[in-house]
Parts: C-alpha cells; sequence; structure tokens
C-alpha cells in the first residue's frame, strides 16, 4: 500500500481541519444540547465540495478519492459528529450508491443536488424488526405495473427530516429471499410518505434521526435501482463503502480526544507538575497515540483498495470495528485525563464520549463486521 500522501491530500485535510475548527466548533455544543441540525454548516460543507467528495465532477460532486474522503471525515469528526454522520450518509451510502449503479436519469435528478450539496440524500435500511439482519426486510414494494406500492416502516434514518430524497431497501417477493429484494430512490412530498418521530439520543445529537412511514406510496418503475433483485447485494456493496466512513467518523472521534486531553495534560498542573509528567498521564497519552495510528493506518488501507478498485470489504469492516472501539476507549480516558473537567460540557470530551458510541452500532454493529471478516477470511 502506498501511504504516502499527495499535495492535494494534505490541501483536503487542510481545508475540512479549517472548516471544523472556525466554523463547527463555536456552536456545536449548543447544537448538541439543543439537538439543532446544522442547517448553515452542512451548506458550507456543500460549497466546499464535501458533501459529494467522491462524485465526478460531471455531477457536481468534487472528483476526489476515498483517501481525502476519510482525511476530511477524521477533521470534521474530531469537532463534530454530528454534522460528519449527515456529511457520510450523503456521501456514501446515498450519492455513491446512485453515481454506481443509478441511470442516468436517475443521476441528474437525484445526484446531482446532492452531490453539490443543495441537498440532502438517506439511506432507509433498518426497520423495527430488520437492522442487523437486512435479508428480513418487511417493507413490501408490490409491482403494479408502471409503478411499486410501497408499504412499511423504517427506522433509525440519519437526515430523516432534512433529506430530500431517500433510498429505501423493499421486499417485492418473499418467496425469494434476498434476491426478492429491490432498492427505490423516493422523494419526500410522494404521497403516503410521512415523517415520524424524532430520536432523542445519547449522541450524534444535532444529526436528526427518525422514522419514515411509507403508506401505499406510488414509486415510478424508473426509481428502482438496477436490475429486479439486485436490492440486497445493491445495500451489501453500499454499506462496505460506507463503513469506511464511519470507521474515518470513529478515528476523528478519538484523535479530536486525544488532542484534548493532550493539551490539557500540558495546561493542568498537579503534584507541582503538569500532569503529563506523570507517568500515570503519559502512557495513557502513548496508548492513545498507538492505537489512533492504527486505526488511521486501517482506514487508509481501505480507503487505498477501494481507490485501486480492489476488493476492500473485509479491510473497510476491520476499520470500522477497529476504530469504533478505539473511539470508545480513546474518548473515556481523555475523560478520565480531565478528572471533574471531563464530565462537563465547556471541555468538550464528554460530547465525544457520547458521540463514540454510536460507531460500534451504526451500519453495522461491531457484532456484524466480525461476521463479515470471519467470512472473509475463513473463504480465503
Ligand atoms: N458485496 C456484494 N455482495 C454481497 C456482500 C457484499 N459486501 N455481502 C453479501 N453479499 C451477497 C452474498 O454473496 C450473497 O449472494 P449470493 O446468494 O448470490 O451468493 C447475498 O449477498 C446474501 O449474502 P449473505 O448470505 O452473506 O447474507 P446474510 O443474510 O447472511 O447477511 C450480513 C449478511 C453481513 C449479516 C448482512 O445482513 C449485514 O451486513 N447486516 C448489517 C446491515 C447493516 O449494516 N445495518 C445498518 C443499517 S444502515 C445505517 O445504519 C444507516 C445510517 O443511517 C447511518
Amino acid at each position: 500500500m502506498n501511504i504516502e500522501l499527495t499535495e492535494e491530500h494534505l490541501a483536503v485535510r487542510d481545508a475540512a481541519r479549517d472548516f471544523a475548527q472556525n466554523v463547527l466548533k463555536p456552536g456545536v455544543i449548543e447544537r448538541d444540547e439543543k439537538q439543532q441540525f446544522p442547517t448553515n454548516e452542512i451548506k458550507q460543507l456543500g460549497e466546499l465540495g464535501f458533501m459529494g467528495m467522491m462524485v465526478s465532477p460531471e455531477y457536481g460532486g468534487g472528483g476526489m478519492d476515498t483517501v481525502s474522503y476519510v482525511l476530511a471525515m477524521e477533521e470534521i469528526s474530531k469537532v463534530d459528529a454530528s454534522t460528519s454522520v449527515v456529511m457520510s450518509v450523503n456521501n456514501s451510502l446515498y450519492c455513491w450508491g446512485i453515481e454506481k449503479f443509478g441511470t442516468e436519469e436517475q443521476k441528474q435528478k437525484y445526484l446531482v443536488p446532492c452531490a453539490k450539496g443543495e441537498k440532502i440524500g438517506a439511506f432507509c435500511l433498518s426497520e423495527p424488526e430488520a437492522g442487523s439482519d437486512a435479508t428480513s426486510q418487511q417493507t413490501s414494494a408490490i409491482d403494479m405495473g408502471d409503478h411499486y406500492l410501497l408499504n412499511g416502516t423504517k427506522n433509525w434514518i440519519t437526515s430523516g427530516n432534512t433529506s430530500s430524497f431517500c433510498i429505501v431497501i423493499a421486499q417485492t417477493d418473499r418467496e425469494k429471499g434476498h434476491r426478492g429484494i429491490n432498492a427505490f430512490i423516493v422523494e419526500k412530498g410522494m404521497e403516503g410518505f410521512v415523517v415520524g418521530e424524532k430520536e432523542n439520543k445519547l449522541g450524534i445529537r444535532a444529526s436528526d434521526t427518525h422514522t419514515l412511514l411509507f403508506n401505499d406510496v406510488k414509486v415510478p418503475k424508473e426509481n428502482r435501482i438496477g436490475e429486479d433483485g439486485f436490492g440486497f447485494k445493491f445495500a451489501m456493496q453500499i454499506l462496505s463503502g460506507g463503513r469506511i466512513g464511519i470507521a474515518s467518523q470513529a478515528l476523528g472521534i478519538a484523535s479530536g480526544a486525544m488532542e484534548l486531553a493532550l493539551a490539557y495534560s500540558k495546561e493542568r498542573e498537579t503534584f507541582g507538575k503538569p500532569i503529563h509528567q506523570h507517568q500515570a498521564i503519559a502512557f495513557k497519552l502513548a496508548d492513545m497515540a498507538t492505537e489512533i495510528e492504527a486505526a488511521r493506518m486501517l482506514c487508509l488501507k481501505a480507503a487505498w483498495l477501494k481507490d485501486t478498485k480492489q476488493d476492500f470489504t473485509k479491510e473497510g469492516a476491520m476499520a470500522k470495528a477497529f476504530a469504533s472501539k478505539v473511539a470508545m476507549w480513546v474518548s473515556t480516558e481523555a475523560v478520565q485525563v480531565h478528572g471533574g473537567y471531563g464530565f462537563v460540557k465547556e471541555y468538550h470530551v464528554e460530547r465525544l464520549m457520547r458521540d463514540a458510541k454510536i460507531t460500534q452500532i451504526y451500519e453495522g454493529t461491531t457484532e456484524i463486521q466480525k461476521i463479515v471478516i470471519s467470512r472473509s477470511i475463513l473463504k480465503d
């Protein structure tokens, strides 16, 4: 693997860092507290080309590679994981899926505005009874000739209210199991498409996570993605790419927490010296730095495989499983380094600790990543 970053990569990382520190940081505590969606911030991310980073400029995207995406996700997530999950879902689960598998009409209508960041896309797979077990979809789409009739409930949907377009996974033929599943692009405003309850979450509180309900929604035939029955494999491939985004989010949460702990350890004095001069703290910082570096290497390896058109399924799952564990551990230790100050909101680390937990759950729990990894190594 070539891990040398180019001038372009460094420029993307610097732009993301500036944006996170100067635009996101000032309001991040208030948005978290009030569960307030970062509307203006997402608009500005779109103007920077970060909402459709990997989409070709032909479709309004930034034309960047996945390594750039990892670097940008890390910087944004160091400060504001609520904003970075919206960015990640739009980039990986929505735009990438349509660019890779959509028709030209679908790309013009549904990809271009989201790649430019003018509109937001969502991905709807999870259901009350089907999160990890993705083949057990209860949402149905019945073929009515010129359209499908969509009925069901999706939950835990990132950008559930703020998105304009949603990729919805549904069962079209129960007898065929996973081969009877399809993916559709569904527009807000279609009759029978209702935005349900908003979740009151432990972390990533400024992102809007909703239940979505579909009651006899007529979805035009041309909104199906790919051949009939392609929906499950579509979802699996899209989620594999998405896991690189969430792994990078976890990496950012960890490195953001470590930066705060490091800075605090130089300011805070106990027993007559800065606390980093006590080995109890210095060794924590050494362990944090080592774990973070290992997580970064896994994220970059998965991104490099994707950019060089190699199979990245196993490495994406490894990156997500490992980086999310590191995020949870580092952020908890960073709170510990801060002592009582770590437990209050002004110091930012308690938010990072709360945000870290979701990275072990969404886009496949850690246990799901282990299924993907073990199947892959047992097959090799
Ligand atoms: N790429 C391409 N094809 C794949 C694939 C991949 N990554 N993974 C599986 N497939 C194919 C298999 O080859 C198989 O095809 P054939 O039958 O032709 O051989 C088919 O799909 C079925 O595969 P499995 O038998 O492996 O399927 P399974 O039912 O055992 O499930 C699983 C596998 C890995 C557990 C899968 O269900 C899974 O990934 N579940 C987790 C889903 C998930 O991530 N949910 C989170 C929701 S999204 C979210 O969080 C969004 C958000 O807002 C942040």
